[in-house]
């Protein structure tokens, strides 16, 4: 057999990306291990439910919430979600270096996030709803390009929401809900068009700087009109002002539309809303200062299951014809000054399970006895 230079050259090749390789793997493995380790050892677990099932004498891919890719042997999932545990999140947590999926939600976590978890930039999934976590939305989620979700629902995070969070060119879902938010919403959030869910309901974010511009509702569905895309929007007791603009017309996508409890909201509900032919949930409540009839156009999209307009000052009378609505399960009108009779197409409604109408000036009520 006659000496091949180029097969050593590839054969000596081989066997150091092999060591070299095999080494990065184990090495980084380790660090996994290490980095939980100190996690298991940074928080507080009453139930005990990483205590025995978090050994180092066993593999980290077989320990309680924890994953590991099939062909990088790492950590690619910490699903520590509903454990009991307390502390605050530890910053050795950034050293998971491989982590697409993190998910901390409903424990007792509290303190700030670390600065470290910025270091995570191959985050898709990230969870931290339901804890006690503070201070402010960290600027460094800007560096999570790659992240499809960001929840951190119910928690005590204040301040405003930062500019950076527009270089989250991935995120899909964005759920800021129930914290301690307040100013203006970053006009730049409205340019990650791969949006499709917003929640930011039960905070303050309001309007009080003159030249804000995506803070009164106009304003900002001018901004979010350009989220095509966008299934569902609540907005719930923030200080917004103004009206409800016509351009809400253009979120064609939307299946879910909630505005409510917010007291500088008034005008009329537009009848571009009657465009949103994918909308199964409608509930625009609680605005005393939102008057007019309700559009007619809004009775034509049969694929409403609920239509909540409660709590309002809408006046006139609902439409003769309401059999596009086959599919509708609730119909919530109360408390409004709506007046004349009930059709009685709504005895068509056959899906129809919740109907309230009280506290209006109809005539006739009598007559839903019999249906
Ligand atoms: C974490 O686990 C819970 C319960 O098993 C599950 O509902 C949740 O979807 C998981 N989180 C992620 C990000 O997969
Ligand atoms: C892990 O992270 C901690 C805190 O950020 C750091 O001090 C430590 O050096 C890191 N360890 C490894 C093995 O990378
Ligand atoms: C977004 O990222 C780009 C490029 O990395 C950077 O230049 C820009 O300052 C970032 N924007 C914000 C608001 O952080
Ligand atoms: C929305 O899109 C229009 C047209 O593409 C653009 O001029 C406008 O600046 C966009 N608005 C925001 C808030 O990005
Ligand atoms: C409702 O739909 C019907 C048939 O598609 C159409 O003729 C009518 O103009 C629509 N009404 C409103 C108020 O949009
Ligand atoms: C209700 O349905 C019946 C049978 O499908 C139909 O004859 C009737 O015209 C409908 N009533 C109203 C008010 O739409």
């Amino acid at each position: 057999m006659t000496y091949n230079p180029s097969f050593h050259l590839l054969f000596v090749l081989w066997i150091h990306c092999f060591i070299i390789c095999l080494a990065i793997s184990v090495k980084n493995l380790t660090t996994d291990q290490f980095a939980l380790l100190q996690i298991k050892n940074g928080i507080a677990d009453p139930q005990n439910v990483l205590a025995n099932r978090w050994e180092a004498s066993s593999s980290v891919c077989n320990w309680i919430g924890v994953s590991c890719g099939v062909i990088h042997e790492r950590v690619v999932a910490l699903n520590l979600t509903n454990m009991d545990l307390t502390g605050t999140i530890p910053p050795h947590l950034g050293n998971l270096s491989f982590l697409p999926s993190l998910d901390l939600s409903s424990n007792h976590f509290f303190g700030h996030l670390p600065k470290e978890l910025g270091q995570l930039h191959r985050l898709r999934v990230v969870r931290f709803s339901f804890n006690a976590l503070s201070g402010e939305i960290p600027s460094w989620f800007g560096n999570l390009h790659k992240a499809k979700m960001l929840k951190m629902r119910s928690n005590t995070f204040t301040g405003t929401i930062p500019g950076t969070l527009v270089n989250m060119s991935n995120l899909e879902v964005l759920d800021l809900g129930f914290n301690q938010l307040f100013g203006q919403i970053p006009l730049s959030i409205f340019r990650i068009t791969s949006l499709k869910e917003i929640y930011l309901e039960d905070n303050s974010i309001s309007g009080s700087l003159p030249d804000d511009l995506c803070v009164h509702l106009p304003k900002l569905i001018n901004c979010i009109a350009n989220l095509t895309q966008l299934k569902e929007l609540y907005l719930t007791a923030n200080d917004l002002r103004g009206e409800i603009p016509k351009k809400i017309g253009n979120l064609l996508s939307l299946e879910l539309l909630s505005i409510q409890e917010m007291k500088g909201l008034g005008g009329e509900i537009p009848m571009e809303i009657g465009n949103l032919l994918n909308l199964e949930v409608l509930s625009i409540q609680e605005m005393k200062s939102l008057k007019g009839q309700i559009p007619t156009s809004i009775f034509n999209i049969s694929s409403l299951k609920i239509i909540a307009l409660a709590g309002n000052s809408l006046s006139g009378n609902l439409p003769d014809s309401l059999h596009h609505l086959s599919k509708l399960e609730g119909l919530y009108l109360d408390a409004n000054e709506l007046s004349n009779t009930i059709p009685r197409s709504i005895g068509n409604l056959t899906q129809l399970t919740e109907l309230q109408l009280g506290s209006n000036n109809f005539e006739g009520i009598s007559f839903l006895q019999i249906l």
